[in-house]
């Protein structure tokens, strides 16, 4: 079978790539490379001892997208492509609509064009909102507090109007929780180009020495310390998922959507513990202000993908830590090393 991953050279795309290809699966990326290395692809096509075929252009570009069509007997698509950085979302509205929304429309026209109706979706827990109970279930209302959420909530109502239109269509939406953590080779993992938003990223910054302190968001939610909780999830077991729900579709056509996540909320003092003992690294860390935006906690019921996908993520917080340490201290500055 062969696979469109858009955004494929990216942070979750190449991990995912990885296990398509080590499921049999051929693999045609397309990628801008606006937020990725072309060395990211070097290195999965080593890991793997299989090439891909890579298109470097804009999803945004229907001409361009056809190409790749025409050229390739695709299948099925998991579309990653997308922008992600939330403040950034906020200064830069349009940009993210258009890269996110456009960008989706684009690709499903160009599936439609071309008969091809099986589509994976990157969605985020961030269209959760505020959740008023835990742990949050596929059943839970959503809201978006910034554009880069509403815009993960109009594809998601985008993709359910695509497919009350047309049921030939298959789609699954998947919410991710936290994705952290990186290939046990150690030679992919998160690569922030500038100073990273995302917990994880910062943690092991600390720990390499690029950075002195961990500021930490507040320490007076409701939570077990009063930091935020969040639900970590392994990059390996995301991507995993990926694959589960490609098999889903071909098994039972339709629009679904799950919760990517392990179940487990973990604090902010929790990480960096737990990185402190993966790297043998004392974290500095100050508690400034809360982050205007955050929520105290966040977490998933994971019923549904077990019963539905007869998936479960399998790392813990222990091994997050760990591939995180390897991944950040081989390769102190990321691809450009
Ligand atoms: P990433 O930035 O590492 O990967 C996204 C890739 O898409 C990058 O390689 C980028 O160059 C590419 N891209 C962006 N716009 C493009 C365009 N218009 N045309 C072609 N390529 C384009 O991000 P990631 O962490 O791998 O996230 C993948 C997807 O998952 C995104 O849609 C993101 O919103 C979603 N998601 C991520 C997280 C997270 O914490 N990482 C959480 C929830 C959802
Ligand atoms: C953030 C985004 C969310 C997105 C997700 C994955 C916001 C408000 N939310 O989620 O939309 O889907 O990333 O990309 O940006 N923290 C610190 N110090 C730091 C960084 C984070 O204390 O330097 C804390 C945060 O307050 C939070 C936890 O660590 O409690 C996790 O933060 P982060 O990794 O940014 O993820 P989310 O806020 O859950």
């Amino acid at each position: 079978m062969t696979i469109l991953v858009t955004g494929g050279t990216g942070y979750i795309g190449t991990h995912t790539v990885i296990e398509l290809l080590e499921a049999g699966q051929e693999v045609v990326i397309v990628d801008n490379l606006i937020n990725s290395s072309i060395e990211a692809l070097h290195r999965v096509e080593s890991i793997s001892g299989k090439s891909v075929s890579f298109y470097q252009g804009d999803v945004l570009n229907k001409a361009f997208l056809q190409k790749v069509f025409t050229d390739h007997d695709i299948q099925s698509v998991i579309h990653f492509a997308g922008l992600k950085a939330v403040g950034e979302s906020v200064v830069q509205p349009l940009r993210y609509y258009e890269n996110n929304v456009t960008g989706t429309l684009v690709l499903c026209e160009v599936m439609a064009e071309n008969g091809v109706k099986n589509l994976v979706f990157s969605s985020s827990a961030t269209v959760y909102g505020d959740p008023a109970s835990l742990p949050i279930t596929e059943a839970f209302p959503t809201a978006a507090t910034n554009p880069y959420g509403q815009s993960k909530l109009m594809v998601e109502h985008i993709l359910k109007d695509l497919h009350q239109a047309d049921p030939s269509w298959n789609i699954a939406r998947l919410r991710y929780f936290n994705p952290v953590g990186a290939h046990p080779s150690g030679r992919i993992g998160e690569d922030p180009n500038d100073i990273p938003n995302n917990l994880m990223p910062f943690i092991a910054q600390v720990a390499v020495g690029k950075r002195e302190t961990l500021s930490i968001f507040g320490d007076d939610y409701n939570t077990h310390d009063g930091t935020g909780v969040r639900d970590y999830i392994h990059v390996v077991d995301l991507a995993i998922g990926h694959l589960r729900a490609l098999d889903r579709l071909s098994t039972n056509p339709g629009i679904v959507t799950y919760n990517l996540g392990t179940g487990q909320g973990y604090s902010v003092i929790d990480m960096v513990k737990a990185f402190e003992k993966a790297s043998g690294k004392t974290i500095n860390y100050q508690i400034v202000d809360r982050r205007p935006g955050d929520i105290a906690a966040c977490y998933a019921d994971t019923q549904k993908a077990h019963n539905e996908l007869n998936w479960r993520a399998t790392h813990g917080i222990d091994e997050m830590a760990s591939s995180s340490w390897h991944w950040q201290s081989s390769n102190p500055n990321g691809y450009s090393d």
